[in-house]
């Protein structure tokens, strides 16, 4: 196993954007995450614009474009790459995180689809049995969604839906988004000396 981490995030166009930032900005502040692959899709950048008022830019600065200023160890690329490195399963990667995960993107991993970088991406992680995370957001759900979550469940995947706690103490949406942030990447190992622990 390699000393630090690699892993992957991808944000697509379900509304939560602001949860995607946090756990980045812990990705990039972790010392034991030597590397990010960060993807958005077209959609994601779009909800982005919405919901954290990004402005327009340059997407290969789109890591410093959201946390406000350098992030050498985040490597940016196009959805519509489909060369890109995490597109192969010989790239040395733990994981992939899709946060948020819109129901279009999870219906595409669900069927294999790998169409676009994300998709693809997620299917390499499934293949070679890598950690996947599928924060996925909607409600209500109706049935083609309920069985597209079972089916990228019986893949492989992990079904990690957008549903903060209410019994953190967390006193804003930003303490909430970042107590949702540090518990999703614990699954990867990734211990936060601020995430809340249940002491019974
Ligand atoms: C402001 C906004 C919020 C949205 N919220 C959701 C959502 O919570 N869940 C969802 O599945 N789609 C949501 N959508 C719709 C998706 O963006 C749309 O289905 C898109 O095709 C998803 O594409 P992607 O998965 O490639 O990003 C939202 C769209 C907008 C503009």
């Amino acid at each position: 196993m390699p000393s630090k981490l690699t892993l992957t995030l991808a944000i697509t166009g379900a509304s939560g954007a602001a949860l995607a930032r946090a756990a980045l900005a812990r990705l990039h502040a972790d010392e034991q995450v030597g590397r990010v692959d960060l993807v958005a899709s077209p959609h994601g950048l779009r909800v982005m614009r919405e919901e954290l008022q990004l402005g327009e830019g340059r997407l290969d600065q789109l890591a410093e474009r959201l946390l406000g200023g350098p992030a050498p160890k985040i490597l940016v690329h196009d959805d519509r790459d489909i060369g890109a490195n995490i597109a192969s399963g010989s790239y040395p990667s733990q994981g992939m995180i899709v946060l948020p995960c819109s129901m279009g993107t999870c219906a595409a991993i669900a069927h294999g689809l790998a169409d676009s970088l994300i998709e693809r991406a997620a299917d390499v992680c499934l293949k070679e049995k890598r950690r996947l995370l599928l924060a996925i957001r909607e409600t209500p759900l109706h049935r083609i969604h309920l069985r597209n979550l079972l089916a990228a469940d019986e893949a492989g995947a992990t079904i990690y839906p957008v549903m903060p706690a209410f019994y953190d103490g967390a006193a804003s949406a930003e303490a909430m988004a970042q107590q949702f942030a540090a518990r999703l990447l614990s699954h990867f190992g990734l211990s936060a000396p601020d995430m809340f622990q249940w002491q019974g």
